[in-house]
């Protein structure tokens, strides 16, 4: 039986990886505080370019820089249609609204003539995505903001440049958000970061860092079982579907975290503000130390699939460049939900929470997302035709061979 092409299943934890969890794990001392976290903050800091400041989450990093901006209720915030409920999430939380302007299918990304429209006296900022590592129009967005004196915040989440690019990307923003999150550019199980050019900014959001709590011992614990969780019961067990009742046990003995709690779903977050866990710091660090292997893998798994689509008159994304680090390689297919389903009768997983929906997962309550239908239908159109494939680290060429005959297939 061929090991599971998959999005979700530790898509960073590698054998190297893996090595490092288990170090991390012996030191249980410091999986709450130590001397990680700050040299995190000096790596990200000279990095990126800017003050960084840390917290459990990528989440919770776009809360803090929104506190931290001190919208007025009512304020806008504009956000792409198709992203993650999360991003909304936060912006409610800090008492804004979100807008939603739409985006364009060949990037999946904001453009600056769709959140022009979108520009009112209450506008902020604007949160650009560069959509799984596709790169958003910065300079246009700059220009525009720059304008209207608002902030341009980049959301990256889904990419981080290295030394190869790409370079426009996290250069022109007032603020970087980035997330350490299970599937994201880099991986620390979780956590994510504030980067900001702004000092007062910077300052404010190191403030409300002091002032953050801590995740508990036995909440990093749980944390830090997820990748022997995915290595040796998910991903040799999910063919036969045995993985199920192994995991409601770990549930039921509270070794689990998921990565949405309910609240979530329904448009909820809680305006709480957490400190980054040092164990999950180091794994960033050591994940952020392998940023050019992780993104020459996805860079030629992106390459591949780019050729192979081409030769096979696949319906690709204009914006897909053979040197993008995508996050994962997006196409365009009729009935993806259908196709997705049959692949997975071959171990092949490609639900990754960012399908049928403008407002991902699928299970959010758009309403409390503040998203109204028919409002981007670009969007709209997108998410129902969209299926991606991996590039991770864990996605090995001899799969994607696999994957690509078998999408061939489908497609005929
Ligand atoms: C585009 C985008 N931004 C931000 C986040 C937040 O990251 P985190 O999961 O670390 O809170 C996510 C997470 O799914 C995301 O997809």
């Amino acid at each position: 039986m061929l090991s599971p092409i998959h999005h979700t299943f530790g898509p960073h934890v590698d054998r190297e990886a893996m090595r490092k969890i288990l170090a991390v794990s012996f030191a249980p001392n410091r999986y709450v505080q130590g001397k990680s976290t700050e040299e995190l903050r000096v790596a990200l800091s000279k990095k990126i370019g800017g003050d960084a400041s840390l917290f459990a989450s990528g989440r919770e990093s776009l809360l803090a820089l929104l506190k931290a901006m001190n919208l007025r209720s009512g304020e806008e915030i504009i956000v792409q249609g198709y992203t993650c409920v999360v991003v909304p999430n936060a912006i409610h939380a800090a008492g804004g609204v979100p807008i939603y302007a739409d985006i364009d299918e060949a990037t999946l990304n904001l453009t600056p003539e769709s959140v022009a429209v979108c520009i009112t006296p209450r506008t902020r900022a604007v949160i650009c995505q560069h959509t799984f590592g596709m790169v958003a129009d910065t300079k246009g967005l700059r220009v525009l903001c720059d304008l209207h004196n608002i902030l341009l915040i980049e959301d990256c989440a889904h990419v981080i440049p290295d030394d190869s690019g790409p370079k426009e990307i996290g250069t022109l923003g007032d603020a970087i958000i980035l997330s350490f999150g299970r599937d994201k550019a880099i991986s620390g199980i979780t956590g994510g970061a504030v980067i900001t050019r702004k000092p007062d900014l910077g300052a404010a959001i190191r403030s409300l860092e002091s002032s953050a709590i801590d995740l508990s011992w036995h909440e990093v614990t749980t944390l830090l079982t997820y990748a022997p969780r995915m290595r040796w019961i998910v991903r040799p067990l999910i063919w036969c579907g045995l993985q199920k009742p192994i995991l409601a046990l770990l549930n039921a003995i509270g070794l689990f975290s998921p990565i949405l709690t309910e609240d979530e779903r329904e448009g909820h977050m809680s305006p709480l503000l957490r400190k980054l866990p040092n164990a999950c710091a180091a794994l960033a660090l050591h994940s952020l130390s392998r940023l050019k292997e992780i993104n020459d893998h996805r860079r030629m798994l992106t390459a591949f699939y780019l050729e192979e689509g081409k030769k096979r008159g696949w319906p690709l994304l204009l914006a897909i460049r053979s040197d993008l680090p995508l996050q994962k390689f997006p196409l365009f297919v009729s009935n993806a939900k259908e196709k997705r389903a049959l692949l997975r009768k071959d171990n092949i997983h490609l639900d990754d929470g960012w399908t049928g929906c403008v407002v991902c997962p699928d299970t959010v309550d758009l309403d409390e997302a503040g998203y109204a239908s028919g409002l981007d239908p670009n969007a709209e159109k997108v998410c129902r035709a969209i299926l991606s494939l991996p590039t991770h680290l864990t996605m090995t060429m001899k799969q994607a061979k696999v994957l690509v005959e078998r999408i061939g297939m489908l497609l005929g």
